[in-house]
């Protein structure tokens, strides 16, 4: 894989190769002489504040021997006026840049923008150096890489994670990785307001949630993180919250001379107190300073797969046909349901509608009265036969794509579609389904689906089952209930 987008796309064996190549360059780093003749570019879109990851990605990409294009903030291109991210990330495609590496507060801009270059052919790999809350992989790496380093092992050890766990990207991509890693133990730490979201310690055999920092007796480290102030909706929230752990010298002393204490920075609250901000135990320059190797490595191993092609999965729904016959026969047969539907010769019946769906169902099909004509009757029908009331939509001249018949059956799982034409009936059902696609808007504010023109028409979940939802953003990961997603605009 080229793109550094979500540590969900990552193997372990993919991540020790690329540490192993990071703790090669760490030398390298530090004597800051650029390789000559790498010569490719790098375009940088930090679209918000940072000291760390953008310096460091740009010395990483010069140390390597090649140029930068670093832009930060909107208001300095045409995105401040308005044009798409889309749109801008194919023009620095065509401009050159072999990387684009982004940070902006859209959560899964990242992965939109890698399935454009992928749409459009381009060879550029996108780096993710923070999407919104929602993942910074390539700080994930480099605290990895400084556990390596420090530990000499990336097993068996245990790791307490304290702060504004459900906003801190960082913690979302590290907690990833050390699901990667065998015999981890986690100790979650943060005020019940700011928990971590359940999808994101799956993989994690060892995990345990605490409210109070005493529970971090016997970690080997620590990892602190300030309360995401730019991630709240409102200053209550945010004064509720704040200021609530602070590791000094006193949870140093209970944790004993061996437990190291790591942070992302910036440290802007005094999360870790100042007056222990130069001892031994606290090595979070350290952690930054493995930023530049390990980008490197990073960006190393994207320019040797730039032309490898990759697109998504695509998740195609399945269609099971459950039978067919004539209409003549299903008319004869049924009778005495007749007088429920008007009898069409050519449509679609949808069949077997959960009615506490109906509403939305009407939402997604666009069966509004006055802009659908297609419709021809549509009523709710009980049904001796099945035992108990059924709900379904007569369409008149209308047969659903796949896409919409798969929304319909996250609904209602037990819809059947009947397609009426050449005077032969033919029953489907959708079957196990994984995602749905092209139809259905995401409800977070800040997922790039809503921010994007062109990523707006590409809408996908995923069918979530590891807790927070019925449906995954494919972009965001914000999990939702079924219905969620068909809210009218
Ligand atoms: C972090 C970020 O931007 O998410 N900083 C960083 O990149 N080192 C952490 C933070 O801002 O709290």
């Amino acid at each position: 894989m080229k793109h550094f987008l979500s540590v969900l796309d990552w193997d372990r064996e993919s991540v020790l190769e690329l540490l192993e190549r990071a703790k090669r360059f760490v030398p390298i780093a530090k004597a800051a002489t650029p390789k000559s003749g790498g010569n490719h570019k790098m375009t940088a879109l930090i679209l918000e504040k940072s000291t760390r990851t953008g310096g460091s990605y740009r010395e990483a990409w010069e140390l390597l021997g090649n140029r930068v294009e670093y832009i930060s903030g909107e208001d300095k291109t045409s995105l401040g006026k308005g044009e798409s991210f889309s749109h801008t990330a194919r023009t620095k495609a065509g401009q050159g840049a072999k990387i684009l590496t982004i940070r902006a507060e859209f959560e899964g801009i990242a992965r939109w923008l890698a399935e454009m270059y992928g749409k459009y052919n381009y060879p550029t790999a996108v780096h993710n150096a923070g999407d919104g809350s929602h993942e910074h992989i390539s700080q994930s790496f480099l605290d990895v890489l400084t556990i390596l380093l420090r530990l000499g092992r990336l097993e068996n050890f245990t790791i307490g994670i304290v702060g504004d766990l459900k906003n801190s990207r960082t913690v979302h991509s590290l907690v990833r990785m050390l699901s990667l890693f065998a015999d981890i133990r986690v100790v979650l730490v943060s005020a019940p307001e700011v928990r971590l979201q359940p999808w994101y310690t799956k993989g994690l055999a060892n995990v345990e949630v605490a409210e109070s920092l005493d529970a971090l007796v016997g970690c080997d480290i620590v990892y602190v993180t300030r309360v995401q102030v730019e991630r709240f909706a409102n200053k209550f929230d945010y004064q509720k919250v704040r200021g609530r752990y602070v590791v000094d010298r006193k949870v140093l002393d209970m944790l004993g001379p061996d437990a190291l204490i790591m942070h992302p920075l910036p440290n802007v609250d005094g999360e870790i107190a100042t007056e222990i901000l130069d001892h031994p135990q606290v090595i979070v320059d350290e952690q930054a300073e493995n930023g530049t190797p390990m980008r490197m490595a990073m960006l190393d191993w994207s320019l040797l797969r730039l032309s490898h092609p990759w697109m998504p999965p695509t998740n195609e729904p399945q269609e099971r046909v459950l039978g067919s016959r004539s209409i003549r026969d299903a008319l004869a047969r049924k009778h005495g349901e007749s007088r429920y539907f008007t009898p069409i010769e050519t449509g679609t019946v949808v069949d077997h509608l959960d009615p506490a769906m109906y509403t939305t169902i009407r939402e997604v099909l666009k069966l509004d009265a006055s802009s659908t004509p297609v419709v021809v009757s549509e009523r709710l029908s009980s049904s001796r036969l099945s035992g108990g009331r059924k709900t379904a939509i007569v369409l008149e001249h209308r047969f659903l794509e796949k896409d919409e018949k798969a929304a319909v059956t996250v609904l209602s799982p037990t819809a059947t579609f009947n397609e009426l034409r050449d005077g032969t009936i033919v029953k489907s059902k959708m079957d196990a389904l994984t995602a749905i696609q092209g139809i259905g808007r995401c409800p977070n504010p800040v997922c790039i689906t809503r921010n994007d023109i062109e990523a707006a028409r590409s809408s996908r979940f995923l069918i979530a089952n590891d807790g927070g939802g019925d449906l995954a953003c494919h972009y965001c990961e914000q999990h939702m209930k079924r219905d969620e997603v068909f809210v009218p605009s």
